[in-house]
């Protein structure tokens, strides 16, 4: 079995290979280069190129190395057929990222819900400092997350269980113990023209008043700029964002508007619509916003190369695997 490897961004190559090989013990694992459009049964990948998919025969299955593949989706919405409709396209379920997710959404969160964030401000505005805030009140803290899939749910749970009300916003309706839900598909349909995007009522409703958003919904063209004026200003006055999907769901002017008017009290934003975060760019001016460098949840190597190997070992029987990207859908 051949298989064709490409994540330069993943860390080290070696590393990679030796861990895929320990899973897949029979297969010959090469590093993709430009040119190289030799024959392999899977490609193991994060954030290729396009070229490494072209004039490519004989692929069983493409394995993205990450939970979202907008990157993937996205030339193949500029060159269609890119991707062999016939070859499907699996994305990781977990893998010990929704831990990490939990971590760094409870961390957020919770830092907003005491104040830490307004204590580390007093503490760096030069003069000792010494003041207590009112704290918030926990049960009128409303937590939205957006996005209730394979790391959403665990997130949702994970703050629920530190006794906030949370909601989560999802395209097919859930049902989560303790926790409210709205779903898109329930307008999906039936938006006439002029009207606001399909899902837009359930999104408001999800939104409307809420003290926090966490945003854990892939980056398709439906969710593109999902954060914006409009959805700001269905929150509680002063509330918080935590965006750990993608930058593009995010209208960067409108949520610098909205910091500045108050509207948005501070973000957490972990992904940016460019990345790395140029030098230059405004957030890293912004007091009230924290930056961390698109890590609220790593690949893990060794947990990744198992559920790869897996489903090599069901594809190669005959039988279904869960994770295979709905292409038209984008996630
Ligand atoms: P997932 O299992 O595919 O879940 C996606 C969720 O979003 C589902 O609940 C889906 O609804 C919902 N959704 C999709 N389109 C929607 C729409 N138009 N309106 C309303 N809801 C919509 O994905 P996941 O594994 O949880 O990962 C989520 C995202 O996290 C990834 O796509 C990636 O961008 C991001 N991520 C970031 C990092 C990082 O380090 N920053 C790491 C991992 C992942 P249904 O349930 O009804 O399908
Ligand atoms: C990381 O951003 C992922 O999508 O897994």
């Amino acid at each position: 079995m051949k298989v064709l490897f490409f994540a330069p961004e993943t860390g080290d190559a070696d590393a990679w290979r030796a861990s895929l090989a320990r899973v897949l013990p029979d297969a010959d694992i090469r590093v993709w280069h430009p040119g190289d459009t030799a024959y392999a049964d899977y490609a193991v990948v994060w954030r290729p190129p396009r070229e490494l998919f072209t004039a490519r025969e004989g692929l069983k299955a493409v394995f993205n190395l990450g939970a979202g593949v907008d990157a993937i989706l996205r030339f193949e919405r500029e060159a269609p057929g890119t991707l062999s409709p016939d070859v499907p396209l699996i994305r990781l379920e977990d893998t010990g990222m929704a831990a990490q997710m939990n971590e760094y959404a409870a961390y957020a969160v919770l830092r907003y819900l005491r104040r830490f964030d307004e204590y580390e401000l007093m503490q760096r505005c030069g003069e000792p400092h010494w003041q207590v805030l009112d704290p918030h009140p926990r049960e009128t803290f409303v937590v939205a997350v957006l996005g209730l899939g394979v790391l959403g749910t665990q997130v949702a749970r994970t703050l629920a269980s530190f006794g906030l009300p949370v909601r989560g916003y999802s395209r097919s309706m859930k049902t989560l113990a303790g926790i409210e839900t709205f779903a898109s598909d329930a307008a999906l349909g039936g938006t006439p023209p002029g009207a606001a995007a399909p899902g837009a009522a359930a999104l408001d409703a999800c939104l409307e008043g809420a003290r926090v958003v966490v945003n854990l919904l892939p980056s398709t063209p439906e969710t593109e700029g999902v954060l914006n004026r409009r959805a700001f200003a269905r929150l509680a006055r002063g509330a918080y964002l935590v965006n750990l999907a993608r930058g593009a769901h995010v209208v960067e002017e409108d949520l610098l508007d909205a910091l500045h008017e108050g509207r948005i009290a501070a973000a957490t934003l972990d992904v940016f619509r460019e990345e790395p975060l140029p030098a230059g760019h405004r957030f890293w001016r912004e007091p009230r916003v924290t930056i961390t460098p698109h890590i609220s949840a790593q690949t893990l190597r060794e947990p990744a190369a198992q559920q790869i190997a897996a489903k090599i070992a069901a594809l190669s029987r005959g039988e279904a695997v869960s994770g295979i990207v709905d292409v038209a859908r984008g996630y």
